[in-house]
């Protein structure tokens, strides 16, 4: 089922404004379609490769944001454990007042991963393209899915290229392709 998410005239504001001041770590112009959100939150139920099973093998997930901006695609994420990574405080007090259940962190996905021990499902909206620590968060990344922390990961990307094909990953698949979101993206997942 679809849900509706209707973002509000406080998180567009909130959201232009800090592309304006931080446009390479914000990465778009305005948040992602619902139709994108959706779509992310599909692929993280998309079976692709072998799971791994050697992580704990718990069916629950943890489910982790990392740049959860305003929040569009944590909308769709309700009803799992949910961790919100979020590096820029603007967005994290939008997150606190919308999701009280998530817990919301106010760090990078950087420290995040490099701490984190226990297996996660990752979805992931920080953009790689012009920012200046892509290369930080691809090796972050990588880390922890050889650490065995990661156990999938969902993104999406405008190019159609693999955005996360340096990382390691076993499997990967381009799982959508979402028209209705300026600019079209590709779905991503990595396991
Ligand atoms: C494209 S925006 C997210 C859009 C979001 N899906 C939405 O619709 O509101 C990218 C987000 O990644 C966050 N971000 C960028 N670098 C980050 C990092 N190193 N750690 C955590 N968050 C980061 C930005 O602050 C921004 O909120």
């Amino acid at each position: 089922m679809i849900r509706k998410d209707k973002p509000s005239i406080g998180a567009w504001t909130t959201f232009f404004w800090r592309f304006l001041q931080q446009p390479r770590q914000v990465g778009a112009i305005a948040s992602c379609s619902e139709a994108l959100a959706a779509s992310m939150a599909r692929a993280l139920r998309h079976p692709i490769g072998q799971e791994r099973t050697d992580l704990g093998g718990s069916s629950l997930r943890h489910v982790v944001e990392l740049g959860p901006g305003t929040g569009r695609i944590t909308a769709y994420l309700h009803g799992e454990p949910l961790t919100l990574v979020e590096i820029d405080p603007a967005f994290c007090q939008l997150l606190t007042k919308r999701y009280k259940k998530a817990d919301v962190l106010n760090m990078s996905a950087v420290d995040f991963l490099l701490k984190q021990r226990t297996p996660i499902d990752v979805v992931t909206s920080i953009p790689l393209l012009n920012n200046p620590h892509a290369r930080d968060i691809k090796a972050a990344i990588g880390q922890a899915y050889r650490a065995g922390t990661i156990r999938k990961l969902v993104t999406y990307s405008y190019g159609p290229l693999s955005p996360l094909a340096c990382c390691g990953f076993a499997n990967e698949a381009r799982v959508d392709r979402v028209l209705r979101n300026l600019p079209p993206a590709n779905v991503w997942v990595y396991t």
